[in-house]
């Protein structure tokens, strides 16, 4: 079963089997007959935050269940759930469109609905965790509905327990957003209150208008080349360390995190060490984003991989930090 439409990266690679769902109870009739448990599989929603590095070798979960259901319509907020399976960035105009506020500067983040919270997107000063209410997952191990509340999806940068000890071990089929009715727009990030000068007023219209400029400018648009968004995260340091590099470095992007801690931008690093626009075979650096590895035409899942790796060596070889991946390798 040929998976290379599943990934955005647009890599070929086959899975021995595959199955698709669009409801809870057909899932859990199957995993009733079927136990996945000791078993090889994959729980696979957009695919646009995965590398296949080979052919997969087991069974592909695809959750196809879809919807846009407004279950609250309060005075200053809606709750509305949202199948596993709707397309982030239409669940995102949706809300614009109907004037709710909350992931408007999340726009044109690819992917599926169900997969946002298991890596907390985040973008423009803004992360999903903010506006998620609740998850809804079915149990690989004992096939029943848990539902999560936000504290227990334990949101982190770009992390929750569906990265951590629930890793593949739950499927993901809801998702419950609280967005505002009242707009309380977040601008502040980088060029975006800039850009909204040449408006005639703030609106979510003009903000997602804006990102969407933003993100294109930088961003390859993975229907034309193939890619996953951010390669490697942000690395987060001890801030000492990030002092002695700011000293150093006066131009490299920090981010404080807490008292001890502080994020700097890996793309950044990379950009320094030389790789933006470079390739190695049919893998390559974009030309104007360094954190976003693409596939310039039948890449294998290696060659990024082996691209990726050479760029590690280089940024802990000039810069002492060890970046770590964003994108999940299979
Ligand atoms: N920079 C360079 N060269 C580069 C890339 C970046 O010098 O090649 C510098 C920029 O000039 C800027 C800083 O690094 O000062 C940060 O760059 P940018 O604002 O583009 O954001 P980022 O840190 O590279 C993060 C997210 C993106 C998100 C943007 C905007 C991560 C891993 N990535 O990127 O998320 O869209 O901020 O908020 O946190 C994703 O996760 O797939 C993703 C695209």
């Amino acid at each position: 079963y040929s998976l290379k439409k599943y990934n955005t990266f647009g890599i070929e690679a086959k899975a021995n089997y595959f199955f698709e769902f669009e409801s809870q109870l057909e899932l859990i009739h199957f995993l009733k007959n079927n136990s996945l448990i000791n078993s090889s599989y994959l729980i696979l929603g957009g695919g646009s935050n995965l590398l296949f590095t080979d052919d997969f070798n087991g069974l592909v979960l695809h959750p196809n269940i879809r919807g846009i259901e407004i279950q609250e319509d309060g005075e200053e907020s809606i709750l509305v759930k949202v199948g596993a399976n709707e397309n982030w960035d239409e669940f995102v105009a949706w809300s614009v469109k109907n004037n709710y506020s909350g992931i408007e500067n999340l726009s044109l983040i690819p992917g599926a609905v169900g997969a946002t919270p298991v890596q907390n997107i985040g973008a423009y000063g803004v992360e999903v965790q903010e506006v998620i209410e609740r998850v809804d997952a079915i149990s690989i191990e004992t096939n029943n509905l848990v539902s999560f509340s936000n504290t227990q999806c334990e949101f982190d940068y770009r992390n929750s327990v569906f990265k951590k000890e629930y890793k593949n071990l739950f499927v993901i089929t809801h998702v419950y957003f609280r967005l505002s009715k009242t707009s309380k727009f977040k601008i502040h990030y980088g060029a975006i209150e800039e850009k909204l000068k040449s408006y005639s007023e703030i609106n979510l219209r003009n903000i997602r208008e804006v990102i969407i400029k933003i993100r294109k400018s930088k961003l390859p648009d993975p229907e034309k080349i193939g890619n996953a968004g951010s390669f490697f995260k942000n690395p987060i340091i001890p801030k000492e360390e990030a002092d002695i590099l700011k000293q150093k470095y006066q131009k490299l992007p920090i981010y404080p995190m807490n008292e001890n801690e502080s994020k700097v931008a890996a793309g950044w690093l990379i950009d320094q060490c030389g790789w933006k626009g470079k390739q190695i075979g049919n893998a390559g650096v974009h030309k104007d984003q360094a954190l976003v590895l693409v596939n310039l035409g039948n890449a294998s899942g290696s060659e990024i991989l082996n691209l990726a790796n050479e760029i590690r060596k280089s940024v802990i070889y000039r810069f002492g930090i060890k970046l770590e991946m964003e994108v999940n390798a299979i």
